[in-house]
């Protein structure tokens, strides 16, 4: 149900958006990976291409508004329309505590995981207008869970339930459906650097189901979320969390 079609992937050049941007190229659509790791996402784009997919490589930094509205220019240019994007671009929690976290900390992080979905979000809408389409936004189990020294990326990823919400009632009736996926830990390297930086944290988490996700499995529900198969749902926050929201 995404074959034929063509999709942006920020993040793409890792983890969830990476393995988003290859499911997406073997169900047969054409995927613009957009990253602002110039030599990973080439080299993803190449991947997909040389395993007979279509795929090409824009360079993108989310915090820059120009830069996102190139980006989604080059994505029409090269396959003709935008029927979909997965917003995976996003950077992990200092692990401060709150009282000693920087305001340049606080800044760094929302500026990329809010305010670039917001402008990333943006744009593709502005691109789908004439044709309709569908947008996930990749929140975290954290926008609903209170995780120990993670403030800065707790309030950008539940700010981004809001953008969603807000976004998706704007666009219901003019065919363009925009969801939250909510991952919870996800075995890429942005979880290899939070809990590296933030110690407290792994004694606190809880996976009902005993086990981190492989990118894989969040991809599959990101791709559900932009296929036909979930046309009646828009506004929704999907958690892929092995349980961790319930516990
Ligand atoms: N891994 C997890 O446990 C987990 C859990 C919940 C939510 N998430 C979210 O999933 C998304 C993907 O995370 P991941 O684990 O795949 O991380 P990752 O580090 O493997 O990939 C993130 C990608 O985003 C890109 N990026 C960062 N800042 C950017 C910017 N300013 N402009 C453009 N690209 C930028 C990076 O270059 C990288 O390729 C993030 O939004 C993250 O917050 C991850």
């Amino acid at each position: 149900m995404t074959a034929g079609k063509a999709f942006m992937v920020t993040g793409g050049a890792s983890g969830i958006g990476e393995a988003t941007a290859a499911l997406l190229a073997a169900s047969g659509a054409a995927v613009t990976v957009a990253d602002r790791d110039e030599t990973g996402g080439t080299a993803v784009a190449q991947r997909l291409v040389a395993a007979g997919g279509q795929a090409q490589f824009v360079k993108l930094d989310v915090r820059d508004e120009d830069s996102v509205k190139a980006a989604v220019t080059q994505a029409v240019a090269a396959f003709g329309r935008l029927d979909g994007a997965v917003n995976s671009a996003g950077v992990e929690q200092k692990g401060q505590w709150l009282h000693e976290l920087d305001v340049a900390d606080w800044d760094f992080c929302t500026s990329i995981n809010l305010r670039g979905m917001f402008l990333c979000v943006k744009h593709q809408i502005a691109a789908m207008l004439p044709t309709g389409g569908a947008i996930v936004a990749v929140s975290s189990a954290a926008a609903v869970k209170g995780l120990v020294g993670s403030a800065e990326y707790c309030a950008g990823k539940a700010g981004v339930l809001g953008l969603v919400r807000a976004a998706a009632a704007d666009y219901a009736d003019r065919g363009i459906r925009i969801n939250a996926l909510l991952p919870g830990g996800t075995a890429t390297p942005l979880a290899r650097r939070s809990t590296a930086g933030n110690p407290r944290l792994a004694g606190t988490l809880r996976i009902p189901m005993g086990r981190m996700a492989q990118p894989e499995e969040i991809a599959a529900a990101a791709i559900w979320l932009v296929s036909d198969g979930s046309s009646y749902v828009t506004g929704a926050c999907l958690a892929a969390d092995g349980g961790m929201t319930i516990a």
